[in-house]
Order: C-alpha cells, then structure tokens, then sequence
C-alpha cells in the first residue's frame, strides 16, 4: 500500500539583493514555508514522511558538508541545510541559462535552415548550368532547334527565376536572424561567465546537490513505503475480512481523459471479473459534452497502453445515459438513454446484450446525485458481484440499492436506505456496503455515509477525500487491487483505500 504520499519538501528561499525580494529557487513539492534571513544562513528544513533507508541510524554525512539528516521519533527524515552566503543572483543566472538553451535551440533550427538553403543553390547552379549549355549548342546549330524546344526553356528559365527570388527572400531573413541570434547568444555566454565569477559560494553546485538530495528523499519513501508497515496489512484481494473502509490515499492523477479537456462527465475503472480477478483491462467512457449522452469508449488491455494513450480498442453504443456506468464480466452496464431501462453491452461484441426495465427506477434528473446530472441510475461492482444505486418515487429519492442477477439483469434483491439520493455527490460498493460521499469544498470529498446490506446497518462516517478538480462524476472501485477509479472533471485519478483489521 502506497500510503504516506504526503512527501513535503520545502521551498528553498533566497534573499536575492538585486531583487530585494525572497525568491523561492526549488520547488516541486507541497510548500512548507520557512523563514527567509536577508542576513546570516537560511536553514531549509526538509521532511519526508517515512523513516530513510538512506539514513537509518541517525546522522549521515553528504557530499557538501554543512548538511545533516536525520530521522525523527516518528520515523521523519530530515535535513536541514545551511547556506552560509546568499548574495548570488541565482535567478537570474537560472534566468539566462534558460534562456541560453532557447537561444542556442532557436539558432541550431536556423542554421540546419541555411544548410538547406545551400543545398538547394547548388542545385540550382547545376540546373542553370545545364540551360546554359543547351541555349548555346541552340545558339551554335541554328537547323536542330524548334520553336517548342525555346518555348520549354523560357518556361524553365521562368520558374528559376522565381524559386531563386522565394530563395534569396527567405534566406535574408534568416541570415538577419542568424546573426543576431550569434550576437545574443555570444552577450548570453559572456554574462553567464560574468556572473558565475560572483557564485563565491558555489549555489549552483549547492543547488544541484539539493536536487539530488529530493532524489534521496523520494527513494527514501519509496523504499520505505515498500517494506514498512505503519497500517495494517491489507486483506488478500477478493476478501471481505475487514472491518470497512477506514480511510483513503491522496489521489494519483493518472492522466486527462482521452477525448481532452472539455470531456468533463465520463466514468472509468479497471475491468473485474471473479475468474480472473487480476485482468488488467481498463475502460474510458467519457460522455458527451452535454454530460448526458454515452457513446463512445475505448478499452485498453494495460494500464501502460492507458497512460500511452495506445492501442486502444474504441466503440461506439447508441446510447448510454450519464457517468454511472461499470464493466463487470466482459460486460459495460448502463442506463439507457432516456429510459429507466438498464442495458448490458458485451464488450466483445460491442451489441448491447440485454435491456431491462428497472423497477420503479426514476431517470432523466429525477433523482441525480449532486453536481452530476443525468445519474439517476449508477452502477457499482464490488466482492459480492453487480449492484445498481437508484431512487424511486416510493423511496421519496432515497437511495436503492439493489443486487443484480449481472446476465439477466433480474433484480434479485433491494435495500432501501435513509439517506436521499441528491444529496450525496456518488457512491460505491465494497464487500456489500454502499458508501456515499459528499461534497465539502472544491477541493475535498468526504465519504460520509454508509449502509450495510449484510447487517442493514447505516451510519455515519468522516473520511476525507482530497480531489485535484470540483466535481466527482463517478466512482468505481475494483476488488483486486482495491483501488477507486474516479473520474474528475475529465481528469482520471485513483485512490488505494485503507480498511480496518478486525472484522465488524
Ligand atoms: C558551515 O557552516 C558554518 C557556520 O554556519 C561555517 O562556519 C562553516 O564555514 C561552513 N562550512 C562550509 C564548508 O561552508
Ligand atoms: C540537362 O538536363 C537534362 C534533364 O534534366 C539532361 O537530359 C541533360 O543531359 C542535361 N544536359 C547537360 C548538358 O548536362
Ligand atoms: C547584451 O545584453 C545587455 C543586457 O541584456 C544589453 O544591455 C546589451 O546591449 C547587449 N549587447 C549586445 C551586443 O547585444
Ligand atoms: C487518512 O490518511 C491521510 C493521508 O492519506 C492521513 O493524513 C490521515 O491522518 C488519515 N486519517 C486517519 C484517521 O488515519
Ligand atoms: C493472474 O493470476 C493467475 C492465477 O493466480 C496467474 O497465473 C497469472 O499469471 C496472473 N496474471 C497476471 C497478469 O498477473
Ligand atoms: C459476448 O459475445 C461473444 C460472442 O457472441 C460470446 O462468445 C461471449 O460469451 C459474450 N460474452 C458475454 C460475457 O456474454
Ligand atoms: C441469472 O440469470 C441467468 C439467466 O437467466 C440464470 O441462468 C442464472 O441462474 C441467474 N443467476 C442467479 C443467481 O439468479
């Protein structure tokens, strides 16, 4: 269990005097604050969550001396860094080189440019060449040439003369280029020069042992979060001898949907089926920009063909309703379009296999959940098999849950709860208990709600749930790997949920 990504490394912070202001010269993870001395050392403090491999025991030595790390009573690493000096505009040197490399990439286009150009002037010599010659032997045998042979001359004479005029005019305009590119770049060199003459106290090289020091502290918690078990070992996949859904990871962010940005409602997930419960098939079904409709989806068979956004197999359906849709078995569950009916699609055939009425189900924005339209009707997979989370009139829009016969789509059981559908931003199975989130600010979810259909307990829970965009469209989890596969906004993240030991 990757747990523990919380990783917080500090911005370092200089005291540029040219600027007159404190200036942050690394970056890249969450920001913990630290004093900024116009005078004196600045001490960057550094935390990584886990206990080091690197620095098991207590103080290592590094490469640059004024540097110590360490690991706390809580199993931190940390290290602090004192830089003696800070005069060095290091801005503005990283400025320069940065603009340096634009520069030299810019003249390097340009000069492959002019190499072009001369390639295609000698040829043109040659062709002209050629022309010369044949207008003098014309020239010398009055009898051999015919009006046709002058006339095919002056047409090829005629295109030289424009190609050399398209010729001359680009290549002005890049040598004008060219040399000022040279001019830049040489005033560039001799700056850079100037001031690393002023880098008394080496803070680039500090800098870059800085930057492999991060390096140091990622391995640190990734090795760390290999072999040490601050939580509970998780069940064995496929078990339910667990207490529940404890807590949750941040989220990974595993990449934009593949229709792009404006694809904001959609659903996707990691494909289960009990017989072979580690397939590694995983599905993308973005909706229309309406956020109603479902038509197409691609299906990946690994996760690395997903995060390459290659050998996708696309289909087309026409048509889903709304992001609640799952795959279980080789089959994608969905409400249809504009009914209360519910539909299987066989996946390999990409032919919707059943369509069934959901009894008494309310559809088209009856009972939606918050934020989300046009998901009256969600599908979930857990342990115990196929269940679908719906309202009816009956249940005055609280929530339905009922378990699927997942080839016929027979109802085969329901549990109606006390919490009212439109309240909550989405749900999940796992091990035949409903859990329901809801909203508490753009950037945090809470799973807030549960309901129990092995005992017909509901209750209360306060699980909090970072999210990287406002709106949840749906989630899905697998049994497998345990993992919930959310769809934000158009972004695809997943979270690894963390459960209690002892069973309930
Ligand atoms: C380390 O820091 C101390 C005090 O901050 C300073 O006296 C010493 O010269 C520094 N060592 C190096 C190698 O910069
Ligand atoms: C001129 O070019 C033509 C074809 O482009 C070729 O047949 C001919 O031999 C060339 N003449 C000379 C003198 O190079
Ligand atoms: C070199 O750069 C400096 C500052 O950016 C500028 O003032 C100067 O005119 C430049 N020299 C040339 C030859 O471009
Ligand atoms: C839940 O996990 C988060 C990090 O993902 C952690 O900060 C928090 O303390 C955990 N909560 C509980 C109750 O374990
Ligand atoms: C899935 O599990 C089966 C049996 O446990 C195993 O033989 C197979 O190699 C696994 N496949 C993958 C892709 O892990
Ligand atoms: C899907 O259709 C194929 C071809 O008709 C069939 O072999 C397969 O069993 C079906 N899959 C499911 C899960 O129904
Ligand atoms: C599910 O439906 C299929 C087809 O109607 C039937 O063969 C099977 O026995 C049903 N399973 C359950 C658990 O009801």
């Amino acid at each position: 269990m990757t747990q523990g990504l919380a990783f917080w490394l500090a911005f370092l912070f200089l005291f540029d005097p040219a600027f007159g202001t404190v200036v942050p010269i690394t970056s890249g993870y969450s920001l913990a604050p630290t004093l900024a001395q116009p005078e004196g050392p600045t001490t960057v403090p550094w935390e990584a969550s886990v206990a080091s491999s690197w620095a098991e025991g207590g103080v290592v030595s590094q490469p640059f001396s004024n540097f110590t790390g360490s690991v706390n009573d809580h199993g931190i690493c940390q290290c602090s860094v004192s830089m003696p000096d800070t005069t060095f505009p290091v801005v503005r040197v990283e400025r320069l080189e940065f603009t340096a490399h634009i520069l030299s990439q810019k003249f390097e286009t340009e000069l492959s440019k002019v190499k072009e150009y001369v390639q295609l002037i000698s040829v043109y010599e040659k062709k002209l060449l050629n022309l010369t010659v044949r207008v003098e032997i014309m020239e010398k045998d009055s009898i051999s040439y015919t009006e046709l042979d002058f006339e095919l001359i002056k047409i090829e004479v005629r295109e030289m003369e424009k190609l050399i005029i398209q010729l001359k005019e680009s290549f002005v305009g890049s040598t004008e280029i060219v040399d000022q590119l040279e001019v830049e770049i040489r005033n560039m060199t001799l700056l850079v020069a100037k001031l690393e003459t002023l880098d008394k106290n080496n803070v680039l090289v500090i800098r870059r042992e800085l930057l492999a020091l991060k390096q140091k502290l990622k391995e640190c918690e990734a090795s760390k979060s290999e072999h040490a078990p601050l939580l509970p070992p998780p069940p064995a996949p496929g078990s339910c001898s667990h207490g529940g859904v404890m807590n949750i990871s941040r989220p990974s962010v595993v990449q934009l949907n593949w229709r792009g940005f404006s694809y904001k409602y959609g659903a996707w997930g990691r494909a289960y089926s009990p017989e072979h419960p580690n397939e590694t098939l995983y599905w993308v079904a973005p909706l229309e920009t309406d956020g109603r409709v479902l038509k197409y989806y691609r299906l990946y068979n690994t996760l690395d063909n997903l995060l390459l956004y290659t050998q996708a197999r696309e289909s087309l359906i026409s048509y889903g309703q709304g992001s609640g849709a799952t795959v279980y078995n080789n089959n994608m569950y969905v409400n249809w379009y504009n009914t209360g009916n519910i539909a299987r699609v066989n996946l390999t055939t990409n032919t919707v296999a059943v369509s069934q009425w959901l009894p008494y189900a309310v559809y088209n924005n009856r009972f939606s959940y918050a934020n989300v339209d046009w998901q009256d009707i969600d599908f979930s997979v857990d342990e115990r098999g196929l269940w679908v989370i719906y309202a009816t009139e009956a249940s005055t829009g609280n929530i339905v849950i009922g378990l699927l016969n997942d080839t016929s789509l027979e109802v085969l059981k329901t549990w109606v709860t006390k919490q009212y559908k439109p309240s909550v931003s989405s749900t999940f199975m796992v091990c035949g208990v409903l859990y329901a989130t809801r909203t508490l600010n753009t950037r945090t979810e809470e799973i807030f709600y549960y309901y129990d259909t092995n005992t017909g307990k509901e209750g209360n829970l306060a699980i909090i749930m970072p999210k990287m965009q406002e709106r949840v469209q749906s989630i899905n989890y697998h049994p497998f790997d345990r993992k919930l596969y959310i769809y934000n906004d158009g972004y695809l993240l997943n979270y690894d949920l963390i459960f209690q030991q002892e069973p309930k």
